[in-house]
């Protein structure tokens, strides 16, 4: 298949390009590089052994740029990765989220109808359950409250797939809710590069690690978790990349069942028709901050000094999921574990102390 590809310049986004290449597709990626660098791209291309990804620096705001893209671009799905992403931003600048993710989608979305481009995976996140109702979390757990608008963008444009799906049967909808992306390429040469100072635990361990900031802090150690701090369902940027690849088996399978059993007949031997598929897209496996830590220091030999801090207004004590959906529907399963997590996290960042701006 040929993928529209939006935001695949930034860390999920680049390390899919390279598993659905592998997996014998092709790319067009759109990307306004407000939280990320062409240089992925390139490394992307180096890694796969082409000489370029198409490439356009189009927002997906701007309706006459996706245009030109799809005109000139046959794409038969596309994974829509492209937004604003910090919590606490989201927090200072909720218009600004709303309207890049919501309305950036509304307009991906319309383009895409226009040219006949019915398919598309969105970036979900874990953040959508709120404080879960059950651990581990399946799909049925009932969706929670946000505690802030990034988690709300999700959470809504969940909804807005759905009911486009529902309305219009002929699109295809899959929601991939991610739990905490870290790692890296095994080549170290494409990884997560955030601006400023990092959000997430993962990129925080190894700037300190490297010497770019002091200690870590960790966010509150009387959690009711065994030992205190918080626990998370991390997940190697690489098994979510190939999940991706996955779901793309989706359209395939709709495009079958319908021309082998006609449009409005449910073949159980397949996928559902006519629904969005939700899939988590985890490990199953929740470690703890101090987990992480420990983990790092013994894989990679390098010491990660950290202090207790209070807790971080919004975090909640435990969150990992139950990923058998997505392993009994798309055949997929995390083969990854915590080991490597740490040590390609650690290659890339030991190989690019200045992320991509070297
Ligand atoms: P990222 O910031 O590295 O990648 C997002 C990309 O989208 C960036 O390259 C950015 O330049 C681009 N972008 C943003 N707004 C755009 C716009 N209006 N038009 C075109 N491009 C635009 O983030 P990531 O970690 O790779 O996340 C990818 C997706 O997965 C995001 O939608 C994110 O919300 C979602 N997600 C991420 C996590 C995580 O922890 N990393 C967890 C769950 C879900
Ligand atoms: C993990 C654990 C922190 C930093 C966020 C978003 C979520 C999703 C993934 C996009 C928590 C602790 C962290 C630090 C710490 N993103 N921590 N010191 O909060 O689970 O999820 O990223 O969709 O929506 O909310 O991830 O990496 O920030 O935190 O102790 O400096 O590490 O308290 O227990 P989180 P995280």
């Amino acid at each position: 298949m040929n993928i529209l590809v939006t935001g695949g310049a930034g860390f999920i986004g680049s390390h899919t390009l390279i598993e659905l290449y592998k997996a014998g597709h092709t790319a067009v990626v759109v990307d306004n590089l407000s939280n990320s660098n062409p240089v992925a791209l390139q490394r992307v291309a180096e890694i796969i052994g082409v000489p370029e990804i198409p490439f356009y620096k189009v927002d997906i705001r701007d309706r006459e740029g996706l245009e030109k893209v799809l005109a000139e671009h046959r794409c038969d799905a596309c994974i829509h990765f492209a937004g604003l992403k910090a919590v606490g931003e989201s927090v200072e600048k909720p218009w600004e989220y709303y309207e890049n993710n919501i309305g950036g989608t509304l307009t991906l979305v319309d383009v895409m109808r226009r040219h006949g481009c019915k398919n598309i995976i969105f970036s979900s996140s874990a953040t959508v359950y709120g404080d879960p109702a059950e651990i581990p979390i399946t799909e049925n757990c009932p969706k929670g409250q946000c505690t802030n608008p990034y988690g709300w963008t999700k959470s809504m444009l969940e909804q807005v797939l759905m009911d486009i799906q529902k309305a219009d049967p002929e699109w295809n909808v899959v929601l991939l809710r991610y739990f905490n992306p870290v790692g890296a390429h095994a080549s170290g040469r494409i990884g997560e590069n955030p601006n400023g100072i990092p959000n997430n635990l993962m990129p925080y361990i190894t700037q300190v690690a490297v010497g770019k900031r002091q200690e870590l802090g960790v966010f509150g150690n009387d959690y009711p978790t065994p030992d205190g701090t918080g626990v998370r369902d991390y997940i190697h940027v690489v098994d979510l990349a190939t999940a991706h690849v996955a779901a793309l088996k989706v359209f395939s399978e709709q495009c079958s069942v319908l021309s082998e059993a006609g449009a409005n007949q449910l073949n159980t031997k397949h996928l559902a028709l006519n629904t969005t598929h939700i899939y988590n897209i985890g490990t199953g496996h929740g470690y703890s901050v101090l987990d992480m830590v420990k983990a790092f220091v013994r894989v990679n030999g390098v010491d990660v000094p950290y202090s207790i801090k209070p807790r971080r207004a919004g975090d909640i004590a435990t969150c990992y999921c139950n990923p058998a959906k997505a392993k009994a529907e798309l055949g997929w399963e995390a083969k990854y574990g915590i080991d490597d997590m740490v040590r390609d996290s650690w290659n890339w960042q030991r190989q690019n102390p200045e992320g991509y701006s070297e």
